[in-house]
């Protein structure tokens, strides 16, 4: 990938004049079946921009609770353009049109205006769940009925398409704009993308720059992109495997709880009995044993797996879960 990236023709992107960036884009809007994409720095830019394509100031979105642009991207859509979001509670992190029906707002001037419905998947709170194909075709054709757009979240959609062996572009139909991260799984240092329409992208270029997102020989870093999908997509399988060794490994361990026993992509997410501490506590033990894992919430953490932990390191990694829940437990 760095040879790729030193080997980069460049050219000033500002002006649209790099051909390493525009052959990612091409190859984006191709892999997605979208007219247009557009490199951004990251997956919370790709979001809010798409966001703001298809909302105004006094709008609303809807969204599953649990969701990144619900919960980690500061409220971005508030801050930065006056825009609400209606968050969904849904049993495993699934929205159904049941959830959604009574969400849509009546047209009053007491209410903002529901116009967009927003999907993560995978779903990277809900473990990596790839999000279930019928669910999102019931939901998205619900919401284009009722004249709603919609953005999907797509930052680990290459998982989802390794993981279900359903293409891109058979998840991307659904949807009117996409955001997908090289950053991620693809193991590019910087970088994300937008599709959708001619019209959507071009707004998109202008809301980029606005945001300080436009960039000059970003060829770089868009070399780097195409290095992880030439490369990198079809490994993920590798991090599913890794990741579901790993869980099967602390499925046994006396206090720890797997919070979806089925672990379909490359995140698993456990809770901690009470009686072991606080899961801040426990990552930190974990960090002392050189394997990082975040803590969630007071009693959850997170492990993801990605192309720089080898089978050997999610072994080892249950192999020094067991010895941590071993010493907390004395
Ligand atoms: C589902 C999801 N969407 C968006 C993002 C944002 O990506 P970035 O960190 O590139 O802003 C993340 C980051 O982890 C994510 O998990």
């Amino acid at each position: 990938m760095r040879a790729a990236m030193t080997a980069a023709e460049v050219g000033d992107d500002v002006y649209d004049e790099d051909p390493t960036v525009h052959r990612l884009q091409e190859r984006i809007a191709d892999l997605l079946a979208k007219p247009a994409a557009l490199f951004v720095p990251t997956g919370t830019m790709g979001n809010q921009i798409g966001v703001r394509l298809h909302c105004l100031p006094g709008d609303e979105l809807l969204c599953d609770a649990d969701c990144h642009i619900f919960n980690h991207e500061q409220g971005a859509y508030a801050q930065l353009f006056g825009i609400a979001a209606r968050s969904i509670v849904a049993a495993g992190n699934v929205m159904q049109v049941s959830h959604l029906e009574d969400k849509v707002r009546a047209d009053d001037v007491h209410f903002p205006r529901t116009r967009l419905l927003c999907v993560e998947n995978t779903h990277n709170r809900a473990g990596g769940m790839v999000y279930p194909l019928a669910e999102v075709e019931r939901i998205c054709s619900w919401a284009a009925a009722r004249g709603l757009a919609r953005h999907l979240d797509g930052a680990r959609l290459f998982n989802a398409v390794v993981a279900s062996g359903i293409p891109a572009r058979d998840w991307a139909r659904h949807f009117d704009t996409v955001s997908v991260c090289f950053s991620k799984g693809l193991g590019a240092p910087v970088g994300s993308a937008l599709a959708g329409s001619p019209e959507a992208i071009l707004q998109a270029r202008r809301l980029r720059k606005a945001l300080g997102g436009g960039w000059r020989q970003a060829g770089v870093l868009a070399a780097a992109a195409l290095y992880g999908l030439d490369h990198h997509v079809e490994r993920l399988a590798e991090d599913h495997a890794h990741a579901r060794l790993f869980a099967a490994a602390i499925g046994d361990c006396a206090g720890i709880e797997l919070d979806r026993p089925h672990v379909e992509t490359n995140i698993v997410i456990f809770r901690i009995d009470e009686r072991l501490g606080a899961a801040a506590d426990f990552c930190a033990r974990m960090v002392r044993r050189g394997v990082r894992m975040s803590a969630i919430s007071k009693q959850k953490v997170r492990a993801v797996f990605h192309l720089d932990v080898s089978r050997h390191d999610a072994e080892r990694a249950g192999d020094l879960l067991a010895d941590v829940v071993e010493e907390l437990a004395r």
